[in-house]
């Protein structure tokens, strides 16, 4: 495998024992797989604060995280770190990415012993994580969500806590392979957090009391979620890179690894819809039916991948919920309108998340949001870790994965209804247990789509492009 350091090893390599033994549980899922422990001795001993952290995936999103991690909790040291490539691990502090960055972090803070990470426990190659997980109580994972499910399912069985970046999923079997490791987790009194942060933010916390509690808006009828953005980067061929290599390199335009944009980014508004519509902050809910319209008009060349560069999706919610509307749109097009906002219309009025206020149906305030007079509103990115970490202190129940993975499915729905331009049915696509993912990984393995001769990669069709159940 590519840049594999000769230390990665999918057996867990010999560690000091924790300090204190801060999680049975953990410790013991170490020593031994899932399947062979009872359910109890996966029981937090709460109380402890020292705890390993890994973390799987050393680029943008987790060289911050894991700051916010550590910074959660005193007691936290990272000790394991993987990533697929080890020019990533080694990183580039000016850019403020991988561990040189971390570390630089760290001691700025004067957190430096938090930060443990030897050569030795640093791994490079798609199989690192499992050295990673073998040797945490808690990994924090951000990779492209394609390989979400396989790491959570791993953590899980391996008995760890659980911070994962959104979206989880990119296909049917990464969803129904989430939502059975989440169950596993429940029963194992594991604690997980995903990376949705509005849950996480007053303005979203407060308004879902308005609508649910206070009954501000009234009856939902209908909903609208926006994440009209800018064109994602593209990291240009390099000579010597195999096809797979390339995809890595440049994951956000390749359905398997990114899921398309509506998976990637949209998630988050698609998100506060599915948890304002089902008044559910637990478990989330979903959609029943979509379909939508969508494809690659902009002037991105079609060397880069095979991702729309828009999507309009009619989802529509069950009896249970009203039978509710949800729209929802995403587009990264030059010059076009950038919106990110969520909207949602009741009976007695309006709420538009994106300004934090309600309004009734002649444009009259009804309700604003306001921060804590003269505080800033804590940074979320920071409260998800803190909530973790409470949780596991306090021993309480946090499971995110439910609603992350129903609402990472909805924006799959959604590519699946714009690539199609069918309607199509929420059970026949889960039922389906469809996968995109390739059957081995490695950079020299075959990639799951290639170019054409000419060098440019198929686009969906809608009305040609058949759905993964017939
Ligand atoms: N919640 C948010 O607001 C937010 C913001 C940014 C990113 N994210 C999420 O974080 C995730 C990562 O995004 P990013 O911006 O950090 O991307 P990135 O490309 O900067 O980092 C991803 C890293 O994962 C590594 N990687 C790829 N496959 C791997 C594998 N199989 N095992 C180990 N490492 C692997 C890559 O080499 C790369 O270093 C995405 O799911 C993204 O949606 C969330």
């Amino acid at each position: 495998m590519m840049n594999e350091k000769p230390s990665t090893s999918p057996v867990a390599p010999a560690i000091e024992p924790s300090r204190r033994g801060f999680i049975a549980g953990a410790a013991a899922a170490t020593a031994a797989t899932a399947s062979t422990l009872p359910v109890e001795l996966f029981a937090q001993v709460a109380g402890s604060d020292e705890i390993k952290v890994g973390m799987i995936g050393c680029g943008g999103r987790n060289s911050g995280a894991i700051i916010q991690n550590l910074t959660a909790n005193d007691g936290a040291r990272l000790v394991a770190v993987a990533d697929a490539f080890q020019d990533k691990l080694d990183g580039s502090a000016a850019r403020g990415k991988g561990l040189p960055a971390i570390q630089a972090q760290l001691e700025k803070e004067g957190k430096s012993k938090q930060f443990d990470v030897p050569s030795s426990r640093q791994y490079a190659g798609f199989d690192a994580y499992k050295a990673v997980i073998d040797q945490c109580d808690l990994v924090c994972i951000a990779t492209p969500p394609g390989f979400r499910p396989i790491h959570f399912e791993y953590a899980v069985q391996a008995g760890k806590h659980v911070f994962m970046e959104k979206p989880v999923c990119v296909d049917a079997k990464g969803f129904n392979q989430v939502i059975e490791a989440a169950k596993i987790a429940d029963q194992k009194n594991l604690k997980v957090v995903v990376g949705l942060q509005r849950h996480y933010q007053n303005v979203y916390l407060e308004a879902f009391k308005q609508v649910h509690e206070a009954g501000a808006i009234g009856e939902i009828v209908s909903a609208q979620a926006w994440w009209n953005g800018t064109r994602p980067w593209i990291i240009p061929r390099e000579a010597g890179w195999s096809e797979m290599e390339y995809q890595m390199r440049n994951w956000y335009h390749f359905n398997w690894l990114c899921g398309d944009h509506i998976a990637e980014q949209h998630v988050h508004n698609i998100d506060v819809i599915n948890w304002f519509v089902s008044g559910d902050s637990a478990m989330g809910g979903n959609p029943v039916i979509a379909q939508g319209m969508g494809g690659r008009a902009g002037t991105e060349p079609r060397t880069v991948g095979e991702i729309f560069d828009h999507h309009y999706v009619e989802f529509r919610f069950g009896p249970e919920h009203n039978n509710v509307y949800m729209n929802s749109q995403c587009r990264h097009q030059k010059g076009t309108m950038s919106k990110v906002a969520e909207e949602i219309v009741g009976t007695e009025g309006i709420l538009q998340l994106g300004s934090g206020r309600i309004t009734d149906h002649k444009g009259n305030v009804k309700w604003q949001y306001r921060t804590e007079r003269g505080k800033a509103d804590p940074n979320p990115y920071q409260v998800e870790h803190d909530e973790l970490y409470r949780h596991i202190r306090e021993n309480k129940p946090i499971n995110n994965a439910y609603y992350g993975a129903k609402s990472s499915f909805t924006s799959v729905f959604g590519r699946l209804a714009t690539y199609s331009g069918k309607e199509i049915k929420w059970d026949d696509a889960v039922k389906s247990n469809f996968s995109i993912m390739p059957e081995n990984f490695a950079m020299d393995a075959e990639a799951p789509v290639k170019p054409g001769p000419n060098g440019e990669y198929a686009i969906a069709i809608p009305g040609e492009w058949p759905l993964p159940w017939g």
